[in-house]
């Protein structure tokens, strides 16, 4: 059912990648829809058990279960539409020297190329996940963590620069489960590093309002 307060899933023109195919998009585009269709199924039926302003004992293990399936649903839609919108066609690899993603990246871990080392790192860890480099808003600073699933491990508050799905389903059509390097090869290939800087000037305009 749908209504005011509903998701709706958007659209990402993506396709002629660089290593990652169209068919692998699609049917990736697909999987993210199902994240937004279950997110406002969730919505909905845990709102019938509020309906009454109250979560009576009889439902709370229904309630419950629903609630925590909420997590995973919510994180797969965003961290999604995050991973969509850090990517384009002929994405520039690296990002400019005189970006602020590279002096964020330098203040925080000394160079660019550590940072890289750390995330793509992280990328190759075995296991079903995603890469993210977050900005702490309060102070700037980048740091890059590994999340399990979609929702184990993001940061409360923090802003997300770089997202990467290193979910198998995110390359498994291109490449096999054991060459998960390559593919994190083409994601870099591909990442719209002008989107991570919008992103990036958010928490700066957070921590410039706050300071006022
Ligand atoms: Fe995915």
């Amino acid at each position: 059912m749908s209504n005011d307060r509903s998701y709706q899933a958007k659209e990402f023109n993506l396709s002629g990648l660089n290593g990652i195919s169209d068919r692998t998009l699609e049917m990736h585009f697909k999987l993210y829809e199902g994240y937004v269709k279950e997110t406002n199924k969730l919505t909905e039926k845990i709102s019938e058990f509020l309906a009454d302003g109250k979560v009576d004992q009889d439902e709370v293990p229904a309630y419950s279960e629903l609630t925590r399936r909420l997590g995973f649903e919510y994180n797969g839609m965003v961290l999604h539409e995050y991973y969509f919108g850090n990517m384009k066609q002929q994405g520039s690899g690296d990002p400019g020297k005189a970006s602020n993603f590279v002096k964020a990246a330098e203040t925080s871990f000394g160079s660019y190329d550590i940072w890289k080392a750390d995330f793509v790192g992280i990328g190759k860890m075995r296991g079903v996940g995603w890469a993210i480099c977050y900005e702490n808003p309060t102070n700037g600073r980048l740091s890059n963590h590994w999340i399990t699933l979609h929702e184990t491990g993001n940061v409360a508050g923090f802003n997300p620069v770089l997202v990467m799905d290193v979910w198998e389903h995110a390359f498994l059509l291109d490449y096999k489960p054991a060459e998960r390097p390559k593919y994190i090869e083409a994601f870099f290939s591909n990442i719209d590093w002008d989107a991570c800087e919008k992103r990036l000037q958010k928490g700066t305009t957070a921590r410039s309002s706050a300071a006022k």
